[in-house]
């Protein structure tokens, strides 16, 4: 079954003033579909260091799947599309459209996530908000679809 690499970018989640549920509520939807959590951490909102975490799970433990979550808003310290697009080399821009399209039924915040998806060799990266209920609304909306992405490029 597929592995998974959860990354939360929280800037107050990694010096430990903020209890991660986001992270957590992936771990949960990822269990429940049967795919293993390989590796799961809380990093601050800086682009080297997400970077460099995305490139480490896709290069040396050879993922299928990363789901980060956080540093997807307008705040200056919001990098993680940014980090994103530096792992990737081919876009898959149809699930982070997905997500904003469903989340805009919800609240029309949603177009507010600058959240990409990409493909590093043969791990799909997908960014996801920050907020626990924003992370439940976009993957379980996605999930089967990735799914069958994830088929595709094993
Ligand atoms: N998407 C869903 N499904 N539900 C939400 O509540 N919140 C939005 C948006 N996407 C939201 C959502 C809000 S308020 C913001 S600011 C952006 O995600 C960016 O969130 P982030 O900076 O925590 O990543």
């Amino acid at each position: 079954m597929f592995k998974v690499g959860i990354i939360t970018a929280s800037d107050k989640g990694y010096i430990g003033e903020r209890i991660d549920e986001s992270g957590k509520v992936i771990e949960e939807i990822v269990t429940k579909k049967g795919y293993t959590v390989e590796k799961y951490v809380v990093l601050p909102d800086k682009e080297d260091s997400l970077l460099n975490e995305m490139i480490h799970m896709s290069d040396d433990l050879s993922v299928d799947l990363i789901l980060t979550t956080g540093g997807t808003g307008f705040s200056e310290r919001d990098v993680t599309p940014e980090a994103t697009l530096k792992a990737v080399d081919r876009l898959a821009l149809g699930i982070s459209e997905a997500m904003r399209y469903y989340s805009l039924s919800i609240t029309k915040r949603a177009m507010l996530s600058r959240g990409v998806s990409g493909i590093r060799n043969k791990t799909l990266i997908i960014n996801l908000p920050g907020s626990p209920k924003a992370v439940r609304e976009s993957l379980e909306y996605v999930i089967d679809s990735v799914h069958h992405g994830l088929e595709i490029l094993t």
